[in-house]
């Protein structure tokens, strides 16, 4: 692949939540995670885990464990918080889960990629082996954030591995919320921990492949966090540049 496709796959593949009832060979699963092996993690420790989730029992199980959080998230979102931010309003957060029994009921009325989750082609469940994750913040007081990077990079290659095959997919996190019930569910022994589950699949719609992001200038800035905002004269008339956008997701 040339420097060129890859920037463009990077800056074009975004969330697949729809698919086409195909399945997806064994051969070409296998395929995209012998590439996303290949991910940065923290000491070249590998602390990921994959589990391919076929059994329909499971997979309702799983699907079960993820609505309870979708609904949270949906009703924080409908109140423009950004759901489960460490910083947060706590109050506002409190108030807006009233709203979560009207998001299920409108859920159940138009099931959608969540209410659906089970039926997906590919549905893997992502751990991460706690004796192997260089969590280097782990003894800071505060949030801790280092060792979900020595996973994560892994999930997005297998998401870049599964576009190079055709394929769309999407990350979510839902079912973290409900961590000890999922955990049992895929038997996972005390040092494995659940940190993502990730669904693939041919996409049944051709995907979008112009993404809502933040230009550089709105994150970046010289020497302080609040020194000069970084930027390059591109030349392009700002008013016909592509408006900042926040992608609120699905
Ligand atoms: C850490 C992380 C957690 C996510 N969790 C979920 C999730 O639980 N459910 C879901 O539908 N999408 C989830 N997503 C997908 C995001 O919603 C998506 O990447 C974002 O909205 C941008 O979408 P786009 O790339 O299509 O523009 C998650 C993505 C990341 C990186």
């Amino acid at each position: 692949m040339s420097i060129v496709e890859l920037r463009e796959a990077l800056r074009t593949t975004g969330a697949v939540r729809r698919f086409r009832s195909d399945p997806v060979p064994d051969e070409t699963l296998y395929r995209i995670l012998d590439t996303a092996r290949f991910a940065p993690n923290g000491g070249n420790r590998q602390g990921w885990r994959v589990v391919v989730l076929r059994d329909p029992v499971v997979r309702r199980g799983v699907r079960d464990l993820y609505l309870p959080g979708w609904y949270e998230y949906l009703a924080m979102r409908a109140a423009g918080l950004t759901p489960w931010a460490p910083v947060t309003d706590a109050d506002a957060e409190r108030r807006a889960l009233g709203a979560v029994a009207e998001m299920a009921t409108a859920g159940a009325a138009r099931p959608g990629f969540a209410e659906e989750l089970d039926q997906v082609p590919v549905l893997l469940a992502v751990l991460a082996d706690l004796r192997r994750l260089a969590a280097v913040d782990r003894d800071n007081p505060g949030y801790a954030m280092v060792g979900g990077a020595s996973i994560y990079p892994f999930v997005w290659s297998v998401l870049l591995a599964a576009r190079d095959e055709g394929l769309g997919g999407v990350m979510t996190t839902m079912v973290v919320r409900r961590q000890d019930a999922i955990r049992a569910l895929v038997h996972a022994p005390a040092e494995l921990v659940v940190v993502a589950l990730v669904a693939l699949g041919s996409p049944e719609v051709p995907p979008p492949t112009r993404l809502r992001r933040d230009r550089v200038e709105a994150f970046t800035t010289v020497d302080t966090c609040d020194g000069a905002i970084f930027t390059i004269d591109t030349g392009e008339n700002p008013r016909d540049l592509e408006p900042a956008g926040r992608g609120t997701g699905r």
